[in-house]
């Protein structure tokens, strides 16, 4: 049978030399793979109690959006700096070159509410350490992060792991 890695198109080069792009597109677009991801990030949680989905910009929004829905409750969505329209708090974190910016709403999440963390890919961990810096400057609580994909030369997995905070992955490519 299919995995979910099956779905996961890998463009070479993209968006530059050197770099295996993991395109989830082909993913989302798969009725089968799409319901497979989502049930497969779903599993670790059944029983876990959860208050709020937080996805990081833009294919956490995706997954983030039907998981919350799945678990009935709310999503929060952090966004690269200028999206957000109201009061928000920022925080920057480094990119490959240079320094990047995201936000949050400062009234989006509520101290001591359990947050579980949802993007497509984890590669060094600095968007998702970024989140979670965000969400726990408000008070929430990380209950876990979910990923489709882990790419485990990068480091991201140890670096959350370091922070304490739990790390889930449906399937890890090797290299860049
Ligand atoms: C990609 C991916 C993750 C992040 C992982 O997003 O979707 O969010 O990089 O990399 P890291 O673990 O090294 O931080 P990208 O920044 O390309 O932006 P996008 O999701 O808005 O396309
Ligand atoms: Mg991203």
């Amino acid at each position: 049978m299919k995995q979910v890695q099956d779905y996961i198109r890998t463009i070479v080069d993209f968006p530059h030399e050197g770099i295996m792009f993991r395109d989830v597109t082909t993913l989302f677009a798969d009725p089968r793979g799409f319901r497979m991801a989502i049930d497969q990030m779903l599993h670790p949680y059944a029983g876990i109690a959860i208050d709020k989905v937080v996805g990081l910009e833009a294919r956490g929004f995706i997954l983030g959006g039907a998981i919350a829905h799945q678990l009935s409750v709310g999503f929060v969505p952090i966004r690269k700096k200028g999206k957000l329209p109201g009061t928000v708090i920022s925080q920057d974190y480094q990119l490959e070159y240079g320094e990047a910016i995201v936000e949050l709403h400062d009234d989006a999440i509520k101290p001591g509410e359990k947050v579980l963390v949802v993007d497509d890919l984890l590669a060094t961990g600095g968007t998702a350490e970024a989140g979670i810096k965000l969400i726990e400057r408000l008070g929430g609580e990380i209950v876990s992060c979910t990923f489709i994909i882990d790419l485990p030369e990068l480091g991201g997995r140890k670096r959350l792991e370091a922070l304490g905070k739990e790390v889930h992955a449906l399937c890890a490519f090797d290299g860049l």
